[in-house]
């Protein structure tokens, strides 16, 4: 699906074209990306390509008066070279030069994908990669710029390696993973952001002249914004961008003053620097891009199958994932052995299937001011050790899964007293503490070497099944007390590149455990976590209204299987916002179901509930789990949710506020619908507990909601919808009203017959 052919480049997936050539300049520019071109086109059919002479700006040389490099689609660029937008590759070869011309040296095409950066996406069979390179013949600098594609699918993965070709060192100061110069065009941005309990909620704006950037700075790809961005325009099309990178990102778009628009995506240059001895290679994380005609709906389902396909670890893909009870918000730090195992009971009871021991259990850790770092045991809680403890919970039917911070150490730890120089602070200030704590300094290779026997000791010795890892806090006072880097500018990328290590040993001796990524809730979810963990705790804050937009932007840019939602008590510990158990299962339902309450004081009614609401999502565990996820925005108050796999959808009706006779003429809507289908429409019968109804009970004699059973033509699903009046209503109401109530839901399963 690569193919050259007079210096035309031609990049296919199943559905869209990559185009790229070579001017006689040597610049190698950007011809089209969109719907797929079916043979290697012609260089004229792109030409001009934005030649037009412009005012002031410089030319190439006097035979190519006409070629403006600030007017040319660029495949990458380096500064003061005629092109005046941000360039994508910045390096001080000696003496601070920086200009630097980038100029078609040569290309490869081969089956297979390099992998040099130690978290890229593996190769697969049928996976084939074309590799250019381009060169500053003057200072003797290449930079190879790599496009994989894969089997049946509509991603391009991209990265670019530098090599240091001078006879000196090469100092890079920024080299991104992707450039993609596009046409003028009415550009709409999306982009994922927020902050702690409010993460990737979906900004949309319209792109105008100028640089608007989207980055983090944190150390971590983090929960202010998202490393995920679409682009859509006029026409409705629409391109997707991610980074396989866990630290500092940027996004960096630029409108030209001639309308191009610049997509820069890579780490972060905030304070970087690598440093490159001659004849050193330099490797960017990988980012992924895609195309749809359709939108961002469309090119989301894209990044969904990609990821589901080709970044889970192997092991994990597509199978099916435990229903879990986490001791968290349950318990905090208050807890015993014997407590615990109340809890696991219930749960077991309850159709739990794995129990997570959260934090508390190691050192002197009762509070979140101590013990981060020892990695052992906590007598007084666990009187015959964790081992006995484990064995225990496995002895229940139940699966063992236990919280660590392996990144992180307190001051007040036997770590910290051991080793205050394997934390990242500066030699001359107090460094700041964020939850009490600091960061541990992963450039190092003695630091590295500690976490990986942490983890891996407290796998072995409990057998456990499942790792919460967790890593609570922002970077501050950059800089490294070992001696593995060349400049201080080196710190963060070598922590995620130390970071990746571990995890890859850790993937690799352990591939049946479970590793669920949380940082603070969502602060790193990215596509780096997600190569060796196949899910991520989206949130601490499990409030059933806020997941709603967590979980939809979210799932903009990754699947269900890799989204992490628990149910918690009501009122929310986040919101305190009180809602009925039913709703908040329906909610936390698309995605990896967990519990995260004291199940040992629930109601009776309530556990009558959450047994019903195991069972059920057990049996439609893939359709929540592997399903394609889409939305139906019907109003400000109300929308729904969708998966489907197969033959089977289910749709989540959210409403925001119970609205009373309103005569809104609720109606089902299944936009996917096949016109010449039929479908049988199943409500999925809910309860009602009636301490929610209040002196009503009494009057309705009932506290479940009807389920009923329906078929429906796909055309009437599809372009009428299904009403959903009163016919559904539970009995002993008045005709008209709908009992979703506030934030209340409805689930319905589709099946085509
Ligand atoms: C973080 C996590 C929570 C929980 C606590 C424990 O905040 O996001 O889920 O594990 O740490 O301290």
């Amino acid at each position: 699906m690569i193919a050259e052919k007079n210096l035309v480049f031609s990049v296919s997936t199943e559905n869209t074209s990559y185009v790229m050539a070579v001017l006689k300049t040597g610049h190698l520019v950007h011809l089209a990306y969109g719907r797929r071109i079916a043979s290697v086109p012609d260089i004229s059919c792109f030409l001009p390509v934005e030649m037009t002479p412009v005012g002031t700006l410089c030319y190439w040389d006097d035979e190519n008066d006409d070629i403006f490099p600030d007017n040319l689609l660029l495949e990458y660029s380096a500064p003061y070279r005629g092109d005046n937008r941000e360039a994508s590759f910045i390096a001080d070869a000696g003496n601070g030069r920086t200009a630097m011309d980038l100029l078609y040296k040569g290309y490869r095409i081969y089956k297979g994908k390099a992998s040099s950066f130690p978290a890229s996406i593996e190769s697969v069979d049928g996976c084939e990669t074309l590799e250019i390179e381009l060169e500053d013949s003057i200072l003797g600098i290449s930079v190879f710029l790599s496009y994989s594609v894969f089997p049946s699918s509509d991603v391009i993965v991209r990265s670019a390696a530098i090599r240091n070709g001078t006879s000196g060192k090469l100092s890079i100061k920024e080299a991104a993973s992707l450039q993609l110069d596009i046409p003028r065009d009415d550009w709409t941005l999306f982009s994922y952001d927020g902050a702690w309990a409010r993460e990737r909620y979906e900004h949309k704006r319209r792109l105008e002249p100028g640089i608007t950037i989207i980055d983090s700075k944190l150390g971590t790809s983090g929960n202010e914004h998202n490393p995920l961005i679409y682009l859509q325009n006029g026409k409705g099309e629409a391109y997707g961008f991610n980074l396989v990178y866990s630290g500092n990102h940027r996004e960096l778009l630029e409108i030209s003053p001639f309308g191009a628009l610049r997509v820069i995506t890579g780490i972060n240059p905030y304070c970087f620097e690598w440093i490159l001895e001659s004849g050193e290679s330099f490797a960017t994380p990988e980012a992924i891009m895609t195309y749809s005609p359709d939108g961002v709906d469309e090119a989301s389902a894209l990044f969904h199958s990609f990821i589901n396909r080709f970044v889970i670890p192997p092991f994990w893909r597509f199978r099916t994932r435990p229903v879990l009870l986490n001791s968290w918000e349950g318990c905090y730090f208050d807890f015993d052995e014997k407590r615990l195992l109340e809890l696991a009971e219930s749960g077991k009871e309850l159709g739990v299937e794995l129990f997570v021991l959260d934090d508390g259990w190691f050192g002197n850790r009762t509070d979140d001011t101590k013990g981060l770092g020892d990695w052992y045991c906590n007598r007084e809680r666990f009187p015959d050790g964790l081992e006995a403890f484990a064995e225990r919970i496995h002895a229940l039917g139940l699966q063992f899964g236990i919280w660590m911070e392996p990144e992180m150490v307190n001051m007040d730890s036997e770590l910290y007293r051991v080793h205050p120089d394997w934390v990242i602070s500066l030699p001359d200030r107090t460094p700041l503490k964020a939850r009490h704590q600091l960061t541990l300094d992963l450039s190092r290779n003695d630091v590295r070497d500690f976490i990986y026997q942490s983890v891996s000791s407290v796998i072995r010795l409990t057998h456990a099944d499942y790792i919460k890892w967790d890593m609570n806090r922002s970077v501050s006072d950059v800089f490294s007390h070992g001696s593995e880097l060349r400049s201080q500018g080196e710190v963060l990328h070598r922590y995620i590149i130390g970071l990746y290590e571990i995890l890859g040993k850790l993937r690799k001796d352990f591939p049946e455990v479970l590793f669920e990524g949380c940082a603070s809730g969502g602060s790193r979810y990215d596509l780096g976590m997600l190569l060796f963990m196949p899910q991520i705790w989206a949130s601490d804050n499990t409030d059933l209204h806020d997941r709603v937009t967590i979980g939809e932007g979210t799932l903009r840019g990754y699947p269900l299987s890799t989204l992490g939602a628990h149910v918690s008590a009501s009122p929310s510990h986040q919101s305190l916002r009180t809602s009925r158990i039913d709703s908040r299962f329906n909610i936390a339902s698309f995605g990896v179901l967990g519990y995260e309450l004291d199940v040992t004081k629930l109601s009776d009614d309530d556990r009558s509930a959450i047994r019903d609401q195991i069972a059920f999502y057990k049996k439609y565990r893939d359709v929540f789990q592997f399903g394609d996820f889409s939305s139906l925005h019907v109003s400000d108050n109300q929308r729904f949710w969708y998966t489907t796999l197969g033959d089977t959808s289910i749709a989540l009706e959210i409403q925001t506020f119970g609205e009373v006779h309103t005569g809104r003429n609720d109606r089902l809507f299944l936009p996917f619908a096949a016109d010449d289908k039929t479908y049988r429409i199943t409500a999925r019968r809910e309860h009602i507990p009636s301490s929610c109804l209040g002196d009503l009970a009494k009057d309705c004699g009932q506290s479940m909601s009807e389920d009923f059973s329906i078929t429906v033509p796909g055309a009437i699903l599809k372009y009428h919808g299904l009403p959903l009046g009163p016919q559904f209503t539970a009995k002993g109401f008045t005709e008209n009203t709908r009992i979703l109530g506030d934030y209340g839901s409805r689930m319905y399963i589709i099946e085509s017959i």
